[in-house]
């Protein structure tokens, strides 16, 4: 049995993406650019996103980086012709080249990936430059806890829960005072975090979950088990599940 954690899906990702698209259009809002910043996409996926962040930059550019190899793959390929940079890396321990600072940071359903967020904002500290902002939006505390409810239910009603016995959660749902307080410890300033129920049905509930939400849940499973897995919590969630997202909005300024 493998429980390698499997890379992201990067093309069923592309496709499924819409509810990433939404919550984007105000993230991109409150970065207020002019339109010739350069900008660091922290977790560009597969790129989807950063082509509306490049419609923001009519004269700018775009670092964009991702741990994921099949996501940065799928950015190159999709952001060919565009200003930006893809990077793959861990954006806890990012480092830009020698003396390259960007005027503004933006993430999009990406920070509760990284675990360690005292180190995720002190590298996006470091990538800024003074009077640059950071516009991020991410699970946030509560974050879809009705959907890991059902999951464990559905491995129950599999016989694989223990499965899921001591697991280490492989997300930061952080709540926003928290996140206040790790931001100005990495040395931001006009900080302000705070938290938005987003319920949502996706347009493809089942592939969502697969590919998103639940992904971490499939790599604890046995290959054999995945489907009828998924299979148990669409039935516990029903066909068009709302599902109970969280989200945590995060501004802040570099001094
Ligand atoms: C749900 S996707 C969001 C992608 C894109 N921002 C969007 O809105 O469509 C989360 C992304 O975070 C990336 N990610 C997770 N942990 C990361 C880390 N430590 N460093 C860099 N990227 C990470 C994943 O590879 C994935 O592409």
């Amino acid at each position: 049995m493998s429980l390698v954690a499997t890379d992201w899906n990067a093309d069923t990702y592309h496709r499924v993406s819409g509810p990433q698209v939404t919550w984007s259009a105000e993230v991109l809002d409150r970065l207020r650019l002019r339109g010739d910043e350069t900008v660091l996409d922290a977790g560009c996926g597969s790129g989807r996103v950063t082509r509306l962040l490049l419609d923001r930059l009519p004269a700018g550019r775009v670092i964009a980086v991702d741990a994921s190899p099949d996501m940065v793959a799928r950015a190159r390929v999709e952001l060919a012709d565009e200003p930006v940079d893809v990077r793959q890396a861990d954006l806890a321990m990012l480092r830009l080249k020698p003396g390259e600072q960007v005027d503004g940071v933006f993430s999009n359903a990406t920070f509760h990936w990284v675990l360690d967020h005292d180190a995720l904002f002190a590298s996006l500290a470091g990538a800024v430059r003074p009077g640059g902002r950071l516009s991020a939006q991410c699970g946030g505390a509560g974050n879809v806890a009705a959907v890991h409810v059902a999951a464990l239910d559905a491995a129950t009603d599999l016989g694989v829960a223990e499965r899921f016995v001591g697991w280490p959660a492989p997300w930061n749902f952080a709540g926003p005072d928290v996140t206040e307080e790790r931001l100005c410890a990495a040395g931001f300033d006009e900080v302000c975090c705070w938290l938005q129920a987003w319920p949502l049905t996706p347009d493809e509930p089942r592939d969502f979950l697969q590919t998103v939400v639940l992904r971490p849940h499939l790599d604890r499973l046995e290959a054999a088990d995945r489907e009828r897995f998924l299979d148990a919590v669409m039935a516990h969630l029903g066909e068009r599940p709302v599902l109970d997202y969280v989200r945590l909005n995060i501004v802040a300024r570099r001094p």
